[in-house]
């Protein structure tokens, strides 16, 4: 299975950021097809960002969608109306979405379903906190989570899972080897219960501080299926060297 790197933008970038994803597909064109390339700039970017890359090497994301398809929510965007701007994509369930927009698997559940019906994927986002890790509740605060924010019937091709530790996002800490591969060993058996055999499809994300002198350690390990990247996403160069340190699958 060919890895994802997909880059979180987060609240970041205005347009004159569109050089950066122009920089990023413009270099991939002439390497091999190999991983898939993602970049979730923020909604205001993804219609120009969708026409920039078209044809080439990056697909465009979203950050979060509505469940709804269209209704009286001010503010709110809809899974069809990312579609419509050209997003492939949507990030749902980000662990900045359940802190500071109390959002419940249940919520990430029903916005997952809203990007399958929609036809995007849903990057589906789970981790513990640090102080859920230190009590010794991380692998089975992250199972639940991935039991509740994967609603029944999702097709296995609507669904990417990134398991984000809280306590290592934008910190610069990542968790050692061993902690990762007990995760991704987890979700797996999670994702296989669920799923059965389809369950090998399913791409599992690490993401939590990814950067370019880390990246060929993380992206090497069992069951690790690519990155989701926030912070080192921002500049062509940094995300293209993580890019390239993915493993050829
Ligand atoms: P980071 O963010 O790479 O800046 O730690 C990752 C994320 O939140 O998706």
């Amino acid at each position: 299975m060919r890895q994802l790197i997909a880059g979180n933008w987060k609240m970041n970038g205005l347009r004159a950021g569109l050089a950066e994803i122009r920089a990023v597909d413009r270099s991939l064109a002439d390497e091999p097809a190999n991983p898939l390339v993602l970049i979730c700039p923020p909604a205001t970017l993804l219609a120009e960002a969708a026409k920039t890359v078209d044809g080439g090497r990056v697909a465009i994301g979203a950050q979060d969608c509505h469940a709804e398809p269209a209704g009286a929510f001010t503010g709110d965007i809809s899974a069809e109306m990312l579609r419509d701007a050209g997003a492939t994509s949507v990030i749902v369930g980000h662990s900045e979405r359940r802190q500071y927009h109390g959002e419940s698997s249940a919520d990430v559940a029903r916005k997952a379903a809203a990007a399958s019906r929609a036809g995007l994927t849903a990057i589906v986002c789970v981790g513990e906190t640090e102080k859920e890790r230190d009590a010794k509740k991380a692998v089975s605060v992250v199972t639940t989570q991935l039991a509740k924010s994967i609603p029944a019937d999702l097709s296995v091709k609507h669904l990417v899972v990134a398991y984000e530790p809280v306590w290592a996002i934008g910190t610069g800490r990542t968790p050692s080897n061993v902690q990762i591969l007990e995760m991704h060993a987890a979700a797996r058996t999670a994702l296989v219960k669920r799923f059965d055999k389809e369950a090998a499809d399913i791409r599992i994300l690490y993401g939590g501080s990814v950067k370019p002198s880390n990246a060929a350690e993380i992206l090497g390990l069992k069951n690790v299926d690519g990155a989701l990247v926030g912070g080192a996403s921002l500049k062509a160069s940094d995300f293209l060297a993580i890019i390239r340190a993915a493993p050829k699958r």
